[in-house]
């Protein structure tokens, strides 16, 4: 798409209404997110309807307010990216459809975009390397939903080489944290909780320990500290914790770790790591991962490692860029396959692909 530089990206996939402005990828304007946590708390999860709804309200002035404070109007962007899948049917068709509306009113495209692999751009969002110094790299997205290893050859090129054959990685964090009286979300809190505990005090389990097995596995893990919690004698003091947490951390993030060594071994061409999603957020995984892989790793800022609009914005920009001229998109454009629910792991749409 040439000259294409201005996305307006959109996420509502599950309960963060978020809205950004990206220029060339990964330059961020404007980066705004409306969280629901607080409104789902007294329900103790994410109540899909309320989400859906909540979604309503705000994305409009959000949206408006991207602009705003990305200084543009709407008649400069180039493009809408919008999150199509996989999350919440109803409030994942509240941010298409308001997306349809608008990229059909403004004439622009619409660029509809995979909520896992997008997660993998916020990595690079900010980071001024050139694509051959980054491709082909391995790719890890750890996060409350999915524990996804890609070889991706290109900004666009996804092959899911590795996934959880059970739990995702945060959400054994959640559940260890519950089990542990922790607040929500329990990665952070674990995280906090490790610091000062003796990663060797509860020796762990490891799982799908083969090397030769690159799938990754955390549902024996909360089982066992299940397990560890229910034989405590008295009620749990705060150094114990520490020290469950610091064990259950160590072999949760080593787990990540080794799976990734025995890829790079694999996939030597490999130039880079990239890896992204609510876990990336964790300064242990960060030093570990920096300490046993030689290759240039590159995490989230905070702020992306969440879900956020900038990550959806910037991969809708190199799906763009990778589809060629940016008008085939909505000449093309196959309005209904923009609202269909889950396209399927590793397949992307390009214009009319339906
Ligand atoms: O990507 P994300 O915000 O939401 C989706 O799941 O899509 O990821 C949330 C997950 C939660 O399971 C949370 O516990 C985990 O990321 N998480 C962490 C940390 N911060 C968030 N896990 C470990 N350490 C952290 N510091
Ligand atoms: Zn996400």
């Amino acid at each position: 798409m040439a000259g294409l530089l201005i996305i307006l990206g959109i996420e509502s996939s599950c309960d963060e209404t978020a809205a950004a402005v990206v220029e060339d990828g990964h330059r961020v304007m404007a980066s705004l997110v409306a969280s629901q946590t607080e409104i789902h708390m007294p329900f103790g999860g994410v109540v899909p309807e309320v989400a859906a709804r909540e979604h309503l309200r705000v994305i409009d002035p959000l949206v408006q307010q991207a602009l705003n404070e990305a200084g543009v109007k709407f008649a400069d962007l180039d493009a809408v990216a919008i999150t199509q899948g996989p999350g919440l049917i109803g409030a994942l068709l509240v941010g298409v459809a308001y997306a349809k509306g608008l990229a059909l009113a403004l004439g622009k495209p619409l660029i509809p975009v995979d909520h896992v692999h997008a997660h993998v751009h916020g990595a690079l969002l900010g980071v001024e390397v050139a694509a051959r110094d980054l491709f082909p790299t391995l790719a890890l997205v750890v996060s409350g939903g999915h524990t996804n290893l890609y070889r991706m050859g290109s900004p666009t090129e996804f092959a899911l080489i590795a996934s959880s054959i059970d739990d995702a990685c945060g959400e054994c964090f959640d559940k260890v944290a519950k089990l542990l009286g922790l607040g929500y979300p329990g990665g952070a809190e674990i995280e906090r909780h490790a610091k000062g505990g003796n990663v060797k005090a509860v020796p762990m389990p490891r799982m799908v320990s083969e090397r030769a097995r690159l799938e990754f596995s955390y549902s024996g893990l909360k089982t066992f500290v299940a397990n560890v919690v229910a034989a405590e004698q008295a009620p749990i003091s705060a150094a114990r914790r520490s020290d469950i947490c610091a064990s259950f951390q160590e072999e949760a993030l080593g787990q990540l770790v080794r799976k990734l060594t025995e890829a790079v071994r694999r996939y030597p061409e490999a130039r880079s790591i990239l890896v992204a999603g609510g876990v990336a957020a964790n300064q242990r995984l960060q030093e570990l991962m920096r300490s046993s892989i030689a290759l240039p790793a590159f995490f989230p800022a905070l702020r992306y490692c969440g879900d956020n609009a900038a990550m959806i914005a910037a991969y809708g920009y190199h799906l763009a860029r990778a589809a060629g001229d940016g008008n085939s998109w909505l000449a093309n454009a196959d309005w209904d396959a923009y609202s269909r629910y889950d396209f399927g792991e590793g397949k992307e749409l390009s214009p009319g692909s339906g």
